[in-house]
């Protein structure tokens, strides 16, 4: 169970002394992970409601993708872009047709990909577009989240995300999220806009859902003004908003799309930048790249880990549980002090705790459901995301929200 034998206080232990303090923690310290459910090192089950922030789309060590995992390594894990592999090719294929793009450039991390996509944003705005060196602005969003990387938090509006790490990426114009009123007047009056980056909805920031007809309206304007849409799929893609993309909602098809955490399953970092020919081929070679990006073992893996959200039918599982979930937690939330409102789409959910009168009462609540069985975390301080692997099934569902309301009810 705990082949080193330690206790969960002498590991977390270890990590509080020698591991930096950039996250915060739930007291849990899992050890294994089959499905839905997670295992802590003294053999604790539980529900896993965040899923790695949605990586684990496919559900923990699905077999298929980690036989893809253990099969590629045994054969052939790293070869660089110095030389051509026997598995990028295929997966480039794969995931191109599977997504509806011309070309792909895959990298590892989420925040990897859209450094990207802003570089290859750019760079078609002086190559194709024609704007004066130097002068591309891309338009994004408040409360966006888009990775940790000095140039991505030069346009966050988190202080916590910011403070210190000045001096920042010029190039960037913030406008308040679901305003496409907001976007049509940053194009007007920015000559030099070269795209427009935003989340389908928007996960860290409590799941924000925005109105309808916000992107087709967002990418309309895009159109119009000769910018390009990109659209950060990081979180809310491959299924878990119900549809396969959280675009597919409003029929848009991003310039630009890009994906990250499920591409692999949660198994290893895998992400990527999509796009069609006339885009993509502004990058030529030397001009952009990573170590890592396409090796086999990632290229194997995300086939796999593709294959199992279309066999297994996870985005019409992710739509109808969470219609289910939605019904049950606001049928929960009219009877409660503590939970005020749910709100999401597919699997992606997140409840508002009323803490009006406590500060940390979501982080509490969030203590309790992991002594109850169910992991989940607080986004910001009274949002809690619910977002469980999608291979959950309705009887594990129902199972889980017993665990949240007998929760919730013990606060009342
Ligand atoms: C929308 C979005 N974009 C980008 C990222 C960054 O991904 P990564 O942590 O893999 O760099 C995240 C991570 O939560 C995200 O939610």
């Amino acid at each position: 169970m705990n082949p080193n034998k330690q206790t969960a206080a002498g590991l977390m232990d270890l990590e509080n002394r020698f591991g930096a303090h950039n996250y915060h923690p739930l007291p849990v310290v899992l050890d294994r992970g089959q499905g839905v459910y997670v295992w802590d090192v003294d053999g604790k089950q539980y529900y896993d409601f965040l899923s790695a922030y949605s990586a684990v789309n496919q559900g923990h060590c699905h077999p298929e993708i980690v036989a893809a995992l253990v099969g590629q390594a045994q054969k052939l894990t790293l070869t660089s872009r110095a030389f051509y592999n026997s598995r990028l090719g295929e997966y480039e294929e794969y995931v191109t047709r599977y997504f509806g793009y011309d070309k792909v450039l895959p990298m590892n991390t989420g925040a990897e990909a859209v450094e990207t996509a802003i570089k290859l944003c750019r760079k078609w705005a002086y190559e194709k577009k024609g704007l004066p060196a130097g002068s591309a602005q891309i338009i994004v969003c408040e409360n966006n989240f888009h990775g940790r990387t000095t140039t991505i938090v030069s346009f966050s509006v988190d202080p916590e995300a910011r403070n210190h790490y000045g001096p920042f990426t010029p190039g960037f114009i913030v406008i308040p999220y679901n305003d496409a009123a907001a976007l049509e007047k940053a194009l007007r009056e920015h000559p030099n806009v070269a795209g427009f980056l935003v989340e389908p909805i928007q996960g860290e920031a409590g799941v924000c859902v925005p109105g309808e007809g916000y992107l087709r309206a967002c990418y309309d304007l895009c159109r119009k003004h000769g910018a390009l849409f990109i659209a950060d799929e990081v979180q809310t893609g491959i299924a878990r908003t119900g549809q396969l993309l959280a675009c597919d909602y409003e029929g848009v098809h991003p310039d630009i799309l890009i994906l990250g955490k499920a591409l692999s399953g949660g198994v290893c970092p895998v992400s990527a930048v999509l796009s069609r020919n006339e885009i993509m081929d502004v990058i030529r070679p030397g001009q952009h790249g990573s170590t890592f990006g396409g090796n086999p073992v990632a290229a194997a893996v995300a086939v796999a880990a593709l294959e199992v959200v279309k066999k297994e039918a996870l985005s019409a599982n992710a739509f109808r549980l969470g219609k289910i979930f939605r019904e049950e937690m606001q049928a929960c939330c009219r009877n409660s002090k503590v939970a005020a409102s749910v709100r999401g789409k597919g699997l992606l959910n997140a409840l508002i705790i009323n803490n009006r009168e406590q500060e940390d009462l979501a982080w509490d609540v969030c203590l309790q459901l992991s002594r109850n069985g169910l992991l989940a975390k607080p986004t910001h301080t009274n949002i809690i995301r619910f977002a469980p692997p999608l291979v959950i099934t309705e009887e594990q569902l129902r199972d889980a929200m017993a665990i949240i309301r007998r929760t919730i009810a013990a606060f009342e």
